[in-house]
């Protein structure tokens, strides 16, 4: 075959197809113009998922009429004008791509009035189909601009049978649209199926935009979060942990106001989150990353849907930094809330939790500040919730702060202890109290490098498959920090020679070998994403669980007594660091409710 040119045609079809994948992708690449227009109002209609019928309306810039056509060609944009300036974007688009991609595989017609240049106050329709345009003729409309999309891919019949249903389509146009609308809360928005409003959000705020779209159950379950370093600034809202979903679908980001899809972020936030919430689970969360635009590459996906910053490392430690602290100040004792009839109790009780949501130093966590905190320093910043003796007051107004001290009463089931604090009735699962107390004493003397380790005069032999014996040799020293060693014993078997102390003495040998077996199996998944502090708390979690005392062990009042002592000067006291509830509540408020005092 000989080597020949494409027909410009073909060029511009296949550079379409990365650009335009579905309906959805139209509409992003249009509202994403409306924004950089300048509008302060977009209006978005579709008709049978977008593929028939799509239009975005703005009241922006709009066209002068001499670049109508200009805006169509390839490589035609308003908002760069040299190759420096790739360094410096803050607009949506910068590559001139997205409206000749549109009208390669569809009927384009751009209706527009200009306010200011050739043309202004008068309005312009044009219409491109499949890359062949026609005239520009006078139209009517106010200053901005309307681009409507017909028959998206008729030329294209192969990715028209890769579209999905009408409602898949549908729900894709939703999800864009919503995200781009978190992005510019300054900017009101309505979506239209036909005639029909599926949303319509005026110009707000980002906390009453995020509740609009998530959810009104989430307003008094936000923590705002606002950090800042000369590096970046990282701003939003995120759940308490005491509420979380099945399924990602809340979480959004975006870097410097565009919407992006990030597993980087998204593996920080979730690290700071894996001690509160069970596996798993997710927040909702929104949350702008501000950084220097020559810091960040967001020219590394067709559309623009990906970046990458330059420093993800430092990316990734300051969020999960900036997270873990948040939850940490943030932290509470789980109440039980019982559906009641006198609705008032429940924004009670709300209150009264934001009452206890004060660090030590009185500092209130909904408006936690990091700023300027270096992330190393941050790493050290801890607030303990349960400060003992700063809490004097009695207060029903302020029951959920943890009264001073945990009285215990007795063991229940075999499971649990029943005690008591000034504010109610308290349940404490001793099973997950001990990963707690554990897993923090290990944590302590991991960093202080002093675990201690006890040799075993029987030594435990197991056997191993090569690639996990590999494993174990070329982590010999990291796993003698953390107490345990390992000798190897012939082709294939090991012998655990040592273990820590904290482990304690494991009789039949099964616990400590499926403990190694868990210590393999997070040896071999950290290879594939090295992340040494999260390897150590997932080490350190799986040795405390371990040897923590199990449901069914019967405990006597010392064995109790010493139990909560402890429990009490955890920094996290009721968590386990799987995210399991160690404690919960009911409160004094609540009994009395249920029994007619109130
Ligand atoms: N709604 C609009 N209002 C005003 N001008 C617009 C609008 N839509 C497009 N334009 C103009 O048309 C030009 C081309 O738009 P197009 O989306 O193709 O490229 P871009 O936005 O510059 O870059 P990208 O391909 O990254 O989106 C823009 O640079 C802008 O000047
Ligand atoms: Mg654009």
């Amino acid at each position: 075959m000989t080597i020949k040119v494409m027909p410009k045609e073909v060029i511009e079809r296949i550079a379409a197809g990365e650009v335009v994948q579905r309906p959805a992708s139209v509409i992003k690449e249009l509202v994403e113009n409306s924004i950089d227009a300048g509008a302060t109002r977009i209006d978005i209609t579709f008709t049978d998922g977008g593929i028939n019928y799509m239009e975005v309306s703005d009241n922006g810039s709009g066209i002068p009429k001499g670049e109508i056509p200009v805006a169509l060609k390839r490589h035609a944009t308003s908002k760069i004008t040299s190759a420096d300036d790739l360094n410096k974007i803050r607009t949506m688009g910068f590559r001139g791509e997205a409206l000749p991609s549109v009208a390669a595989v569809s009927r384009l017609t751009v209706i527009t009035s200009p306010q200011n240049g050739d043309g202004a106050g008068d309005a312009y329709r044009y219409t491109v189909k499949g890359g062949t345009s026609g005239d520009i003729e006078p139209a009517a409309r106010g200053e901005g601009t309307t681009v409507k999309v017909e028959e998206l891919f008729f030329n294209v019949p192969a990715r028209k049978k890769f579209l999905k249903t009408v409602n898949t389509e549908k729900r894709h146009i939703i999800k864009t649209v919503k995200s781009l609308a978190l992005s510019r809360t300054d900017i009101a928005f309505s979506l239209n199926e036909e005639r029909n409003n599926i949303f319509k959000y005026t110009a707000s705020n980002l906390k009453e935009r995020f509740v609009a779209i998530n959810g009104k159950k989430l307003w008094d379950k936000l923590i705002k979060v606002d950090f800042e370093n000369p590096f970046l600034k990282v701003s939003g809202y995120m759940t308490k942990p005491e509420l979380f979903y099945s399924n990602k679908n809340k979480i959004n980001f975006m870097v410097n106001d565009r919407p992006v899809y990030s597993p980087l972020i998204f593996h920080a936030l979730m690290q700071g989150y894996r001690s509160y919430i069970p596996p798993n689970k997710y927040p909702s969360s929104v949350l702008n990353l501000e950084i220097k635009p020559a810091a960040v590459d967001v020219n590394v996906h067709p559309a623009k849907k990906e970046v990458r910053f330059v420093n993800q490392q430092g990316i990734h430690k300051i969020i999960s930094t900036v997270m873990k602290n948040i939850l940490q100040n943030t932290s509470a004792v789980l109440e039980i809330e019982v559906p009641e009839k006198n609705t008032n109790f429940n924004l009670k009780s709300s209150k009264a939790r934001r009452g206890f949501f004060k660090g030590r130093k009185g500092r209130p966590a909904e408006l936690t500040s990091f700023r300027n905190i270096d992330p190393v320093e941050a790493t050290k910043f801890t607030i303990s919730s349960f400060d003992e003796g700063s809490s004097k007051s009695r207060r029903i107004g302020e029951a959920a702060r943890p009264a001073g001290r945990i009285i215990p009463r007795f063991q229940l089931l075999k499971k649990y202890i029943v005690g008591e604090d000034l504010n109610g009735l308290l349940l404490i699962d001793q099973h997950t109290a001990w990963e707690r107390i554990n897993f923090e004493k290990l944590q302590k003397q991991y960093s202080d490098d002093t675990i201690n380790s006890q040799r075993d005069m029987f030594p435990e032999v197991m056997e191993l498959e090569p690639g996990e014996t590999e494993l174990l040799k070329e982590n010999t020293g990291l796993l003698k920090r953390f107490g345990i060693e390992i000798e190897n014993f012939g082709p294939g078997t090991f012998k655990i020679v040592a273990t820590p102390v904290i482990a304690g003495r494991d009789k039949g040998g099964k616990e400590t070998i499926g403990m190694i077996e868990e210590i393999i199996d997070l040896l071999d998944k950290s290879s594939v994403v090295p992340d040494s502090r999260d390897l150590s708390d997932k080490i350190i979690e799986t040795i405390a669980c371990r040897k923590s005392i199990k449901a069914g062990d019967s405990m006597d009042e010392k064995e109790i007594n010493n139990m909560i002592k402890q429990l009490m000067r955890c920094r996290i006291p009721h968590r386990c660091p799987h995210g399991r509830p160690v404690i919960v509540r009911i409160s004094e408020d609540e009994l009395d409710k249920r029994f007619d005092r109130k």
